[in-house]
Order: structure tokens, then C-alpha cells, then sequence
């Protein structure tokens, strides 16, 4: 049962006050910080109400209405909000002067101390712990802030928007102030300011109709040779945003700020993104081809924020996917445009189907637009952003592009300027694609489901060959999760078939076909061009067109028939990981198919024979076995040690099969490495890929190899020797470990990484490891990044967290509840590690229950608390 008040989305009221214009001054100090705050607010109806303030550690000063300070009687305070009674009932100044202390605030929101620098995480709800405000994201205002601060140790002030004033305050030179202002409305959750000694490095763009923006990122000093690929990175957004949805930057200056110490990714404030420093700082030789593709997709991301989420932003915290989903799939737009829409949608899937699937199945499974929540922080989760994303790439296929660009228009020019709810984006999205004579052809209230639901839905899928007439008869059933929802509703479930015969391969017979299954039942009948003799092979969910799960009764010939033949990479791809995912079930059942085995492994032979030379990157993921999240939710009754170890033994049985092919294809490989991204991303991606392969099939000449690339290589091919070697757990991977270890500890961007593997690969001394790395002297409790490596990689050390001893699940309950005193935010998401203990097999089940009480019954924050409860449940 949870124990805390929720906040209902039937209980929305409006704020009875707008505040048009908000008026913010910050006088830091060495131990605190002055805020004084002057809103013009206007009642939005005659009738007195009590006027609500939410605010947070915030120590009250003074408070004066028109000039006029508040007797005590006519307002109160408590530790979450400031009430005044009876305030004018017509435009009134209130003037509020507080302190706040963010040399103390480790939580990382509101104000707080990044090694030395002054920085804010507003989102969702921290602007109330810089000053009492409504903080809700349907107050918007416009905001000029003034920061005085001394000069040595805060050279550089910055607030949202356009500096309207810089210089040194007339008595006392020692200190300097600047005025910002943002003349964009915007709500409290995208308010920024930062202050400290940074660097800057500049650069200009071009709008698509002539206007200059400044751009500036700031890091501190040495860093500044890391900015490049962020730079870039933004350019290519602001151009892709023009073209393909025709909008444009507004404000004369884009400023991004590089923070070491954030719970988040990134935060797309007006003007001023904030940006955990990992996501900025780059270039070959410290990150990864995919980590430098992720930091592409992080800039963009949160500039095109800057319409779907700033310009129009959400009327409360139940629309957050609204603008996280719908900026999502423009990022993965964006990213599949710039490089490869297949290999993209794959990354997508991959990532959906492990995490979203999984949590939709749990404890933690929610709407895409929940009912309610106690902690809003909690949400941020991967069902809001990706499969909120989904829905919007279902509407894309749906109406069609041209249609649906034409929707996201009228969205946009009907709600710029205001705080809108999800069903303002659908009813206007589809009035925007189809005129009035036209209709749409789906019911949209049937669509809002996807958004009402929670749980994956199933869909059954049933072929009968009619040879006689030449039709395919497909028979479609879905269903939707029992547990989440109690009502019978239906879906509009879009799918994309094509079909193939057996004896012309890669060429279709029925081409790309869109049928939108919206009922609980219903039947499709596919004509087959005549003359086919055999069944035909029917392609399903083509481009994933629906986050489904589905089962059908395709014979193993026909998915190895598209694991070799299908023209679409994810269908391809997805045949692949079916037969994969059939092998290890059998494997793990105790019934291995040996017959399966070998005809995948042939089909693999055969891949790697038409696909070595012209598109290694896809032969790479076509050879790789599906991840452990997803294995695991193959079984009800999760023995993850043995999944871990049997995946281990599907990978040494096909190393071993294609020995020859994969030692051909690591030689030919290494002469062709070393271009610069995203130049040979191909190349290294499978170059890793057989190398995984290689070192666990016992070859000691590429484990010997692997060793050498850790100090002579890009990152990707470094990181891609350490995965390699991770396994064995021989002298090789303690060598390779310690060397990259030496050559990077003064980077504390890439010893992260080193720290997540550390934590992460098979060790014999057991916990002290995880003690030793966390007591390690470049080890940063304050960081999340270094928490979420050390503990994170912990929880991916399968034998070691998941000991049946139960030793592994009570120290990370112990290290969760120490987290969780200094920084709630982080420990929450992190508890989340505990969330499928009622899957797995009873052993590990008792022993996650015992650590999660253990939890339960410490004293942890309310957001801890929140996701605690609903794991017990
Ligand atoms: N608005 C979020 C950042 C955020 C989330 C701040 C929750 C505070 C609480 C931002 O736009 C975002 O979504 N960032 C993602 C990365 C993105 C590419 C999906 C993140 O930080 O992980
Ligand atoms: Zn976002």
C-alpha cells in the first residue's frame, strides 16, 4: 500500500493568478544567497482567493504587497508553502526577499555547488527551492534577473535569455552584476542560472532567414578542446529543425553550460541548457562511436525543446510526455536522418524492448499519461519518453508524412505561447492533417488509449496459405494487459506487412502494406501474385510500426528466410533475435535444439558472407544475442545466474562455429579502423563484435591484441577490447583494466566508465571490490555519474550482485539508503534495480524481498519511498 498522498490529475484546477512578469535578484554570497523576487500578478478572477506559494528550505525575510510590508496575521508559513490570504483582487506588486543556502544543498536541484560552480536544476519542481513561487508549469512569465556575485570567484553570471546590462557595482569593485532577460514567457521549470570561473568558446550559426545566433559553451578551463563535437552536434539540430519542421531559433544567443555534477542528462532551460559535463565533452579518443552519436542526439534533443516543450510547454506534470515523447522521437528523426534510419530503429527497439517492456510488466508500469503520482521525479521514465516516442512515430505512419507535418504546424501555431495537454496535441494534430471534407480514417479516441493504458499490448497472429484462390488469410487478435487494466478496451495497433516467396529471396512479392488492427479481432486477406506454389513469408511489425508484442505461427524456415532475405533491417534484424531468443529458451529449459542451432549458425555463415564488405555496422547487430533484460523476461521465473552463464555458452558455440570467418574478418578489420567518426563506425562496431566472440572462444592472439588497443587506439576500440576481455577474468582483462585505469585517471569523464567496469566484470574477491571502488580516492559521492557507475555496474555483475547468498541485494540496500540522504533523486531511480524481484526464481526472490524491506523500514526521502511501496505491492 503506498503511504503517501498522491496528486491526482482529476483534482487540475487553474492557478487563480497569472503572473505576467517576474523580476528575480540574486546577491551571492560566501555562505548564502540573497533572492528577492518582485511578481506583477494579477487575479484572474474578481473574487479574493488565498494566494499559494510553494517554497523549499527557503528562509523568508521580508514581504511586502504594493510597497507595504505584510503584518504577520496576514500570511503563513510552513515548511512547502507561503499563504497569503487575502491579497488584492486586482494587479497587484508582490515583493518577496529570501536566503537560501546552496553551499549546502546536495541534492542537486534548486541552487547548488558543482565543483565550485553556482548552477540550477529547476525541473520538475526545484524553482521552489530558490524562491517561493506557484512552481507549476502553467504559470508562465516573462523574467529579467539581476546576479551580483564577487568577481574573483564568479567571473561569469548567467541567466535565460539576452544580457541587457554588465559592470562592476559602483561601491565595491570587487563585485560585479549582469542583467538578463528572457522575453520568451516561459514557466518556472526552465528558469537558469549559473556562476563561476568558466571558459567559453564561441561560435556562430545562421538561421534559415538571415538572423545570427551566438552560440557559447562553457567548461572550465582545459576542457575547452572537448566542445567541438557539441558544437556541431547543435548546428546539425538547428539546420535539421528548419527543414524539416520549419522552425526556427529565437533568441540572439544559444548557451550551454558543462556541469560535472547532475542528476539528469541534460536540461533544455530557455537559452541556457544545462548539460552533465559527459554529454558535452568529447572527441575520439575519449568516447565512444556510440557515445558520441548519444551526445549528438543529447544536443539536439534538448534544442528542439525549445519548441516542443518551451514555446509550448505542459499545462501540469501529467502531460510530461507530451513534450519528453514527442521530442524524443524528434531526436531519434534526427539521428536516423543524419546516419541510418534502419540501424536506428534497431538501437530504438533494442532499448524499448529491455526497458520499457520491462517496466510495463513490473511494479513501477504506468500510463504514458498517468492518473497520478506522489514524487513527479519518478516519471521521468522510460514509458513517458520512449514509448510516448512510439506513439508518436504510430501517428506519423498513420497519417502518413506530408499529413502528419502538416498536424505538428497547426499544433504549433495554435498553442505557442501556452501550457497544453495531450489531447490539445492529438485533436489538433489530426484537425491540422485532414480538411474538413476529409476524415480521418481511425478513431483517435481508440488512439488515446496507447496513451490511458498501461502494459504492453499482445497481438496474436494466425496465417492459413489458400493455394487454390492465392490469398494469404491472416487473422489478427490483440490483447491488452490484464493486470494494469480492468476495462475491455481496443486499440488502434498499426501494422506494416510485406510478403516474400520462398524462391525469389530478397525481392517482395506484396509489397510495404499498412493494416490498422482496431478491433479486438479482425481478419486481412493478402492476394498473392499467382503462380506461388509454397506458402508465402509473411514480413509482420515491419520497422517495429507498433510497441507490441507478438506471436505468430511463423515457422523457424520462414524467420531464417528473413534473417537472410527481409529489405528491412529491423525486420531482418528482429528474425534474428527471435531464433536467437527460441535457442536460449530451449538451452535454458534444459532442452537444447540442436537442429535450430545449427540452422541459425548457417544462416550466420551466411550473412557474414553477403554482408563482410558493404554493411559491416548491420552485420554486426545481426550477430549479436539479445540483451539480458530482454532474456530475462523470457521466464517466469528468473534464474539470472543462469541466464547469464548459458548467453556466455550461445556465445562460444557460435564463436567457435565461425571461427575461421571471425578471425578472417578481425585481421581484415584492424587495417581499416582508425578514420574519425562517424567515418568506420561500421567497422569498429563489428571489429568488437567479433571480438567478444573471439577472446571467449579462447583465442589468445586477439585477447593479446585486445590487451595493445587499450593504449593505442580511439575509445571505441578500447572500450570494445575491455568488453571483450571482461568475461574471462584472466590476466589479460586485469591487465587491460589497469592500463586504461593509468592512462585516463585524470579524466574524470572516462573513469567513470573505468569505474562501471570495475564494478561490472566477474571478480573472485567479491563485495570488497564494490567497497574498494567506492572508498577509491577519485571516487565522488556527490556525482550521480560516479554513483550510477559504481552501483550501477554493480547491479550488472551478475554472479556477484545476484549471490544466493543474498550478500549482493543487502549491500546495495545499505549504499541506496546513503544515497538517498544526499541525494534522493538518484537513489529512487536506482532503486529501481530491486524492481522485478517477484520474477525471479525463489531463491533470489526471498533475498531481494529481505533487502527491499530493509529499505522500507530506513528512513528514506518520500520520491525513495514512493517507488519502494509500489515495488512491495
Ligand atoms: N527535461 C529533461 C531533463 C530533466 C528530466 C530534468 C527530469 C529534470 C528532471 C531533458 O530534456 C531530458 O529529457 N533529458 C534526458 C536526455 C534526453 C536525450 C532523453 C536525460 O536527461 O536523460
Ligand atoms: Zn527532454
Amino acid at each position: 500500500m503506498l503511504t503517501q498522498e498522491s496528486i491526482k490529475l482529476s483534482d487540475y484546477v487553474e492557478y487563480p493568478y497569472l503572473i505576467p512578469s517576474i523580476y528575480l535578484d540574486f546577491d551571492i554570497g560566501s555562505d548564502y544567497v540573497v533572492v528577492e523576487s518582485l511578481m506583477i500578478i494579477k487575479p484572474k478572477s474578481k473574487e479574493s482567493t488565498e494566494l499559494i506559494l510553494q517554497g523549499n528550505r527557503i528562509k523568508l525575510l521580508s514581504i511586502e504587497i504594493n510597497g507595504k510590508e505584510l503584518e504577520t496575521e496576514e500570511y503563513v508559513i510552513s515548511d512547502k508553502d507561503l499563504i497569503i490570504y487575502s491579497p488584492p483582487n486586482s494587479k497587484f506588486e508582490l515583493k518577496i526577499k529570501s536566503q537560501i543556502n546552496p553551499f549546502k544543498n546536495t541534492s542537486l536541484e534548486g541552487l547548488y555547488l558543482s565543483s565550485g560552480l553556482l548552477t540550477t536544476q529547476c525541473e520538475a519542481e526545484g524553482f521552489r527551492r530558490i524562491c517561493y513561487h506557484p512552481d507549476r508549469p502553467d504559470v508562465l512569465s516573462k523574467y529579467t534577473v539581476r546576479v551580483e556575485a564577487e568577481k574573483s570567484i564568479y567571473p561569469i553570471l548567467l541567466s535565460n535569455g539576452n544580457e541587457k546590462y554588465s559592470g562592476d557595482l559602483k561601491n565595491n569593485f570587487h563585485r560585479h552584476e549582469i542583467v538578463w532577460e528572457d522575453p520568451f514567457p516561459k514557466p518556472s521549470y526552465l528558469f537558469a542560472l549559473v556562476a563561476g570561473k568558466l571558459n567559453s568558446i564561441l561560435d556562430t550559426y545562421i538561421t534559415r532567414s538571415g538572423r545570427l545566433i551566438d552560440i557559447k559553451i562553457y567548461v572550465e578551463a582545459g576542457d575547452e578542446k572537448y566542445t567541438k563535437h557539441a558544437i556541431n552536434s547543435l548546428k546539425k539540430a538547428m539546420k535539421w529543425d528548419e527543414e524539416n519542421y520549419c522552425l526556427e531559433y529565437d533568441l540572439d544567443e544559444y548557451k550551454i553550460v558543462a556541469v560535472r555534477h547532475f542528476n539528469m542528462g541534460a536540461m533544455e532551460n530557455k537559452g541556457l541548457n544545462i548539460f552533465n559535463s559527459k554529454l558535452v565533452l568529447s572527441n575520439s579518443k575519449t568516447a565512444t562511436d556510440d557515445e558520441l552519436e548519444r551526445i549528438e542526439s543529447v544536443i539536439a534533443h534538448e534544442y528542439f525543446h525549445n519548441w516542443t516543450g518551451n514555446r509550448i510547454t505542459c499545462r501540469d506534470w501529467f502531460q510530461l510526455s507530451l513534450k519528453e515523447g514527442l521530442t524524443v522521437f524528434r531526436d531519434q528523426s534526427f539521428t536516423a536522418d543524419l546516419h541510418s534510419k534502419g540501424l536506428k530503429r534497431i538501437d530504438d527497439v533494442s532499448l524499448l524492448r529491455n526497458f520499457q517492456f520491462a517496466e510495463d510488466k513490473g511494479p513501477t508500469a504506468h500510463a504514458v499519461k498517468p492518473k497520478e503520482y506522489v514524487a513527479i521525479d519518478n516519471f521521468y521514465t522510460t514509458t513517458i519518453y520512449e514509448k510516448g516516442a512510439e506513439l508518436i512515430r504510430m501517428l506519423q505512419l498513420l497519417l502518413g508524412k506530408e499529413k502528419f507535418f502538416k498536424g505538428i504546424n497547426l499544433y504549433i501555431k495554435s498553442f505557442d505561447g501556452t501550457a497544453a495537454t495531450t489531447e490539445d496535441f492529438i485533436h489538433s494534430l489530426i484537425r491540422g492533417a485532414y480538411s474538413e471534407e476529409e476524415k480521418c480514417p481511425f478513431e483517435v479516441t481508440k488512439f488515446l488509449n496507447w496513451y490511458y493504458m498501461a502494459g504492453t499490448p499482445k497481438v496474436y497472429i494466425n496465417q492459413s496459405w489458400d493455394s487454390k484462390k492465392s490469398i494469404l488469410n491472416v487473422s489478427f487478435e490483440q490483447e491488452i494487459d490484464r493486470d494494469n487494466n480492468t476495462e475491455n478496451v481496443e486499440m488502434i495497433i498499426p501494422i506494416l506487412y510485406s510478403c516474400y516467396s520462398r524462391n525469389k529471396g530478397a525481392l517482395p512479392i506484396v509489397e510495404d502494406n499498412l493494416f490498422v488492427l482496431d478491433k479486438n479481432k479482425k481478419n486481412l486477406q493478402i492476394n498473392i501474385p499467382k503462380g506461388e506454389k509454397e506458402p508465402p513469408v509473411l514480413s509482420l511489425f515491419r520497422r517495429f510500426s507498433s510497441p507490441v508484442v507478438w506471436e505468430s505461427n511463423s515457422s523457424t524456415d520462414d524467420f531464417l528466410f528473413l534473417y537472410l532475405n527481409d529489405n528491412d533491417y529491423f525486420s531482418r534484424w528482429d528474425s534474428g533475435q527471435s531464433l536467437m531468443r527460441e535457442i536460449m529458451r530451449n538451452k535454458l529449459r534444459k532442452k537444447p535444439d540442436y537442429l535450430l542451432e545449427q540452422s541459425f549458425i548457417f544462416a550466420v555463415k551466411q550473412s557474414i558472407k553477403s554482408l563482410e564488405n558493404n554493411d559491416r555496422f548491420f552485420l554486426a547487430k545481426l550477430i549479436t544475442i539479445p540483451g539480458f533484460s530482454e532474456l530475462e523476461s523470457l521466464f517466469a521465473k528468473v534464474d539470472p545466474i543462469n541466464i547469464y552463464r548459458e548467453s556466455l555458452n550461445l556465445q562460444v558455440l557460435i564463436g567457435r562455429e565461425i571461427l575461421q570467418e571471425l578471425r578472417k574478418i578481425s585481421d581484415d578489420l584492424l587495417l581499416n579502423i582508425n578514420h574519425e567518426w562517424p567515418m568506420g563506425r561500421g567497422e569498429r562496431k563489428l571489429l568488437g563484435t567479433v571480438w567478444s566472440y573471439l577472446t571467449l572462444a579462447g583465442d589468445i592472439k586477439v585477447q593479446k591484441k585486445c590487451v595493445e588497443s587499450i593504449s593505442n587506439s580511439s575509445m571505441t576500440i578500447a572500450k570494445a577490447a575491455l568488453i571483450a576481455l571482461k568475461p574471462l577474468g584472466n590476466n589479460e582483462t586485469e591487465e587491460a583494466s589497469n592500463l586504461f585505469y593509468h592512462i585516463w585517471r585524470d579524466n574524470p569523464i572516462v573513469l567513470d566508465s573505468w569505474f562501471a567496469y570495475e564494478a561490472s566484470r566477474p571478480n573472485s574477491l567479491g563485495i570488497q571490490v564494490i567497497e574498494k571502488l567506492l572508498s577509491h580516492s577519485k571516487f565522488d559521492w556527490k556525482a550521480p555519474n560516479s554513483i550510477r557507475a559504481v552501483l550501477g555496474g554493480f547491479s550488472q555483475n551478475i554472479e556477484l550482485f545476484h549471490s544466493p547468498n543474498g550478500h549482493g541485494y543487502q549491500y546495495m540496500a545499505e549504499k541506496l539508503i546513503e544515497v538517498d540522504k544526499i541525494n534522493p533523486i538518484t537513489a529512487s531511480r536506482m532503486v529501481k534495480v530491486f524492481s522485478k524481484w517477484k520474477n525471479y526464481a525463489e531463491k533470489y526472490k526471498e533475498e531481494m524481498h529481505k533487502s527491499i524491506l530493509k529499505i522500507n523500514q530506513a528512513n528514506i526521502s518520500s520520491n525513495t519511498r514512493e517507488v519502494v511501496e509500489l515495488i512491495l505491492q
